[in-house]
């Protein structure tokens, strides 16, 4: 006699609305994304050099229907056949995660289906998984976005150290004002990687800020002000009339040699958690991760050192909703975590205070 299994998969709706991105995503359990939608709203903030956050919450009140709508369509499925709603709870803009949360409520009461809250963070650790590679526990995780560098020991999906946080300005902040220093558009991470291609990474020597040396933490607000104080010098020469302005090579130059110190730091104290921990499997992610020097400084120092290295393919490095999809998934599977209406968002990642 043959046994028939019914397998149970689950459809969740994942939602992320923490910044300047709506965007909405539909995966099958932990295995197929069957949509993935972003509208991003850099065109909206550029002018401003930042994310202005009453536009944000503005724009994201009018894009999250139709992105919600368009994520259905893309996995051809309707509100009916969605098993869980996964919302970002925080980190991130008050009034762009309301906006999403009371939108996942509505849906929840009115569908009746239940929803979680994900921490944004969690969902950067385990974005990896989005990937075609995929790491086994436990690994340290190097998370690098616009409001975070945090370095992390992961043992499961939902048990994560903290082991170092930035002490002031985070990476990808630092790659932002660099840029608006240089007069480069936002956000500062894509066309400062781009620009990098044509500098070279040893024409300025940056600070690396490496702090004590048992440090695990990171400060970027010194290279930024190094970077400011260089650019100054340079516009005396222009004011002195030794030079017209700053040349494509001279930017390119100044790029390369900041990001090189960034990507440095970043690499160099997230190899040093591995071989503190003895942990052999490395993880980068985040929006920083799209940075492609970084990708390429992590495989080389890790194939170095013998730790495996993971990353998240580049377009779910920067913020998504496919990888709140997943980490709502094992939330739900977990089945301890389902939320009532009463749940509230939060500013401040509740992943990043130091156990
Ligand atoms: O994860 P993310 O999309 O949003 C946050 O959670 O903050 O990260 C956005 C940050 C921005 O600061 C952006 O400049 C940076 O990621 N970023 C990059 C690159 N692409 C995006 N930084 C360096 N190189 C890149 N290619
Ligand atoms: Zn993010």
């Amino acid at each position: 006699m043959t046994a028939s299994f019914k397998i149970l998969l689950m459809i969740i709706l994942g939602i992320e609305s923490s910044c300047d991105e709506t965007a909405a995503a539909v995966m099958e359990d932990d295995k197929r994304l069957l949509a993935n939608v972003i509208n991003s709203q850099i065109d909206l903030h550029c002018i401003y050099g930042g994310v202005v956050p009453e536009l944000a919450s503005r724009k994201h009140l009018e894009d999250i229907y139709p992105v919600v709508e368009q994520a259905l369509q893309q996995a051809d499925i309707t509100l009916d056949q969605v098993d869980g709603l996964a919302i970002t709870q925080g980190p991130g803009l008050i009034g762009s995660l309301l906006v999403g949360l009371s939108f996942a409520k509505a849906l929840s009461l009115v569908k009746k289906i239940p929803y979680v809250g994900v921490d944004h963070m969690a969902g950067h650790l385990v974005s990896v998984f989005l990937g075609e590679n995929k790491p086994e526990f436990p690994y340290i995780a190097l998370i690098a976005s616009g409001g975070h560098s945090s370095i992390f020991h992961v043992t499961d999906y939902f048990h994560y150290r903290l082991l170092g946080r930035t002490r002031d300005d985070a990476a990808g902040e630092a790659f932002d004002k660099v840029a608006k220093i240089l007069d480069l558009p936002y956000p500062g991470g894509p066309i400062i990687s781009e620009l990098s291609k044509n500098g070279d990474p040893e024409a300025i020597s940056f600070p690396r800020s490496w702090l004590d040396p048992d440090s695990l933490d990171f400060s970027f607000s010194g290279i930024k002000t190094s970077v400011a104080n260089y650019v100054k010098q340079n516009q005396q020469l222009i004011a002195n009339g030794n030079e017209k302005r700053r040349s494509t090579t001279e930017t390119a130059n100044i790029c390369a040699s900041f990001q090189e110190a960034v990507v440095d730091v970043l690499a160099g104290k997230t190899m040093k958690a591995a071989r503190n921990l003895n942990v052999k499997t490395v993880v980068l992610a985040g929006g920083v991760a799209a940075n492609p020097r970084l990708r390429e400084v992590f495989r080389q120092q890790g194939d170095r050192e013998g730790f495996a290295v993971y990353m998240p393919p580049q377009k779910f490095c920067t913020d998504n909703a496919a990888m709140i999809a997943l980490a709502g998934y094992h939330l739900f599977r977990q089945q301890a975590a389902v939320t009532t209406l009463d749940m509230d968002v939060y500013s401040r990642s509740r992943l990043t205070e130091l156990a």
